[in-house]
């Protein structure tokens, strides 16, 4: 028995028995050797922190082993420590190493560049920096369940294969089980019947469209899973694979979507607060030294809301110079976005009521009949991390937009469906993932915010 036996590095951190033996295992970040002492720190991955190993029988003890990366099994007292940056230390009594290192390791003691620790994402964990974000990772999947299933919510897996583009926007990766260079190019239309399952497939864009359905049985829904998108825009804030929480609640109008989404990501940014003060000292040190102030900003502050017409006329007053132009009936670019966040209102911003003609087909049509029912929230140097609307729940309206843009409405029969029987007004929004887990680390990457990060070119 290993584990049964051992202690782990957060419980001897945070309620330290002084005087008490026990076994530790994990792996060495640091070591120093003096003439009589060596000292040796080591991670156990249950908390950021490492213990500090104090070994002074260094006459038994094998110190060419002792290299950054190997893995030890201590066996020592616990005891306070005398320096002032960790309460407690081990006073070692026998110390094994059970998995070498060498010098060959890449992740000697110096400090590596992101981009040089994304060639290695078997590795980089290890590093503070990354272990660091992984664990507030965890922390905000915690809270986002916690969050929603506190509220009832039902949690729904929604697939991976579908055969809708939600988003319209084209940027799907297509699924096949041919070979490409078996295809015979010149049939035209493409042979489906030779194909898995006899027609095109895709790996989703978004849950949303197969959680509504849910909606309008269990209430309140929301899914939690990875989405992929074959965009071919490599910038820091584009994934090829990211993780999307998708919520979808039946008799919520636009209203009552806009409160919910402050509340829900206050909550769950108090949550990562509250539950990573070691690691948010990391990253507010070595990363983000504002950081302090993008928790303000979110938790301080009534997030503002404007429409789409009231920002491009912000735009406009504005005398920037913008590389395009801000124009009535175009999406905002990035820039745009920013200085609204950045500059102009320095919090989080609800952007709203945004033209049908470039949003997606399932958005409620306004009164007004050019604009739609949804939002966007930007946060200051991210930018978009939600999109939202009420969704369209009348037949003949959702059936006539549609044929409007142009879309296959076989493929969309049962999405129609709901709203045949048993319609009702239902809102929802998707929030990306990592968007949020670069706001809340300052981490300026999306890289380096997902364990094996993929984007066009590169699949590490
Ligand atoms: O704005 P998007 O495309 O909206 C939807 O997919 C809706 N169906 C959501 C819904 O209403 N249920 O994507 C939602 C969010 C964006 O705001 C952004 O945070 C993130 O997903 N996102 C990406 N994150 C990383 N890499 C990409 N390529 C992303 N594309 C979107
Ligand atoms: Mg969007």
């Amino acid at each position: 028995m290993i584990n049964g036996k051992r202690e782990k590095i957060k419980k001897i951190l945070s309620e330290p028995e002084f005087g008490k033996e026990v076994t530790v295992y994990g792996w060495i970040r640091t070591a120093r050797f003096s003439k009589n002492v060596y000292f040796i720190s080591i991670n156990d991955g249950s908390c950021f922190d490492s213990l500090q190993l104090v070994i002074d029988d260094i006459e038994s003890t094998p110190k060419n082993l002792l290299l950054t990366g190997a893995t030890v099994k201590a066996v020592g007292k616990i005891v306070e420590s005398p320096g002032n940056k960790q309460k407690c230390e081990m006073l070692v009594k026998s110390l094994e190493v059970i998995g070498k290192s060498d010098e060959k390791y890449p992740l000697q003691k110096k400090r590596h560049t992101l981009e040089f620790l994304r060639t290695m994402p078997h590795l980089r964990s290890r590093t503070n920096t990354l272990f660091a974000v992984f664990n507030i990772r965890n922390e905000l999947a915690r809270a986002v369940h916690n969050y929603f299933q506190n509220k009832g919510f039902l949690y729904l897996n929604s697939p991976i294969l579908t055969k809708s583009d939600c988003e319209g926007a084209g940027e799907m990766f297509q699924v096949t089980t041919l070979k490409l260079d078996e295809i015979d190019k010149n049939a035209n239309p493409l042979d489906y019947t030779k194909e898995f399952f006899k027609e095109p497939v895709n790996l989703t864009v978004s849950g949303q469209l197969e959680a509504e359905p849910y909606a309008l049985s269990h209430g309140e829904v929301y899914t939690f899973g990875p989405t992929f998108r074959a965009d071919p825009s490599t910038t820091p804030k584009h994934a090829s694979e990211f993780w999307m929480i998708e919520p979808e609640m039946a008799f919520y109008d636009f209203e009552d979507l806009m409160i919910l989404i402050e509340d829900f990501i206050k909550s769950v940014t108090r949550n990562v607060k509250d539950s990573c003060p070691s690691e948010l000292a990391f990253f507010k040190k070595f990363i983000n030294k504002e950081l302090d102030k993008r928790y303000d900003a979110i938790l301080n502050n009534k997030f503002e809301k404007i429409t789409y017409t009231e920002a491009i006329d912000i735009l406009r007053k504005s005398k920037k110079n913008f590389e395009n132009e801000p124009v009535w009936g175009e999406d905002l670019f990035s820039e745009h976005e920013r200085y609204l966040t950045d500059e102009y209102f320095k919090k989080p911003v609800f952007v709203t009521d945004y033209p049908s003609s470039f949003k997606a087909f399932y958005m409620r049509e306004n009164e007004d009949g050019k604009t739609v029912a949804c939002l966007d929230l930007l946060v200051p140097y991210v930018g978009e991390i939600i999109t939202g609307s009420q969704r369209e729940e009348r037949y003949d309206v959702l059936k006539r937009k549609i044929e409007e843009k142009g879309m296959d409405e076989n493929v969309y029969e049962w999405y129609l469906d709901i709203r045949k029987w048993g319609s009702a007004p239902h809102s929802g929004f998707g929030l990306g993932f990592e968007r949020l887990i670069m706001y809340l680390t300052g981490m300026e990457n999306i890289r380096d915010t997902i364990p094996y990060p993929r984007n066009k070119g590169k699949i590490y």
